[in-house]
């Protein structure tokens, strides 16, 4: 029992710590989408950032800690060129995370244990990224950098352009614990101010990304 107060007050401490880290630097993003964000898509009721996507209690095993309800993997259409070595699978790990609100079919609102989603401005008739905006990315990815394809040793050594090993030293691109290419490969979604071109970016530079992974 001791035990687990303790567990539970470092996770605690943890989780507050993140909270200031993190806060600083996505209060200024489109991704506060409480009602002090800055985008046109945010809320007209709820101010805690970080439940769009988090929750402490009953979350869901797709994510850390994740609270905002998953898109289902299955009819994606994925990157597919006769040159490609390795194959894209369905949305999975941060990727799925990311398809959540942007595939378009779920609202942004939708908070996992809630009976109907938080209410947002500039949302289509279901709650969702309307269709017409360019952050409306859809369920046809073949025509973004091929994600959940697998980036291991044997997978990167039967492509010449790909570098093995990835070598980040700041540790922010590359592949995800499970040897995948995610959407986070690129893009960091608690931090929008390295780039002010390229959003929500990894690096200061669009090379610095790529050039990780890639030989050119
Ligand atoms: C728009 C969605 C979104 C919001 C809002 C958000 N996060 Fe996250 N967060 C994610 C995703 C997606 C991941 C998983 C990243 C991965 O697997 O690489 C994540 C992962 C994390 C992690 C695990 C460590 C890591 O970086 O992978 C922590 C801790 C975290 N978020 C804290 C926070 C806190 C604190 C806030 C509020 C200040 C917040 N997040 C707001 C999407 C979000
Ligand atoms: C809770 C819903 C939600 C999740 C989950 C989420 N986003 Fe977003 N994201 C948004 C909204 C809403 C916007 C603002 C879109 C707009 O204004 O058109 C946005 C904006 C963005 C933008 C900037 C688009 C622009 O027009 O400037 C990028 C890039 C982005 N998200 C990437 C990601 C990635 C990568 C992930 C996963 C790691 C992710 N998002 C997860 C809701 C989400
Ligand atoms: C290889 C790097 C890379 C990966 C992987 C990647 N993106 Fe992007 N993304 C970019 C770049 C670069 C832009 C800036 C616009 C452009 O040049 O197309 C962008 C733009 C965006 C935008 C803004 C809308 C737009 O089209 O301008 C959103 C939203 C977004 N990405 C979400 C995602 C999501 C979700 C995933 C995973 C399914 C993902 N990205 C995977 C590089 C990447
Ligand atoms: C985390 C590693 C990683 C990052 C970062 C990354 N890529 Fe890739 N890229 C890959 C992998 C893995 C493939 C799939 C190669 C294969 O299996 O043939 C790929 C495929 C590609 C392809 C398609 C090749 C083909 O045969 O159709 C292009 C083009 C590409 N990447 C360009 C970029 C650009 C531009 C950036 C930076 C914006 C970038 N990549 C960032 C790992 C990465």
């Amino acid at each position: 029992m001791k035990n687990l107060v303790k567990c539970g007050l470092l996770v605690l401490f943890l989780l507050t710590l993140s909270v200031f880290v993190m806060a600083g630097a996505i209060v200024d993003s489109k991704h506060n989408l409480s009602t002090s964000g800055r985008g046109q898509i945010k809320s007209s009721s709820e101010t805690r950032i970080c439940i769009f996507c988090h929750t402490s209690h009953n979350s869901s095993p797709d994510g850390p800690l994740w609270g905002h309800q998953t898109t289902t993997p299955g009819n994606f259409t994925t990157y597919n060129r006769a040159t490609l070595k390795n194959q894209p699978q369905q949305p999975n790990g941060a990727t799925k995370l990311c398809l959540s609100c942007h595939d378009g079919t779920i609202a942004v609102g939708a908070i996992k244990g809630l009976s109907r989603p938080i209410p947002m401005q500039n949302v289509g008739a279901a709650g969702e990224i309307p269709e017409l905006r360019p952050s409306n990315i859809g369920r046809d990815l073949s025509g973004t950098h091929p994600v959940s394809i697998p980036y291991l040793q044997n997978s990167a050594l039967a492509v010449d352009h790909l570098r093995w090993p990835p070598v980040d030293p700041e540790g922010k691109v590359g592949p995800d614990a499970d040897g995948f290419v995610q959407c986070t490969a690129c893009h960091d979604p608690h931090d929008d101010s390295r780039s002010k071109k390229y959003p929500f970016w990894n690096k200061s530079t669009f090379d610095e990304v790529c050039k990780t992974c890639h030989t050119y």
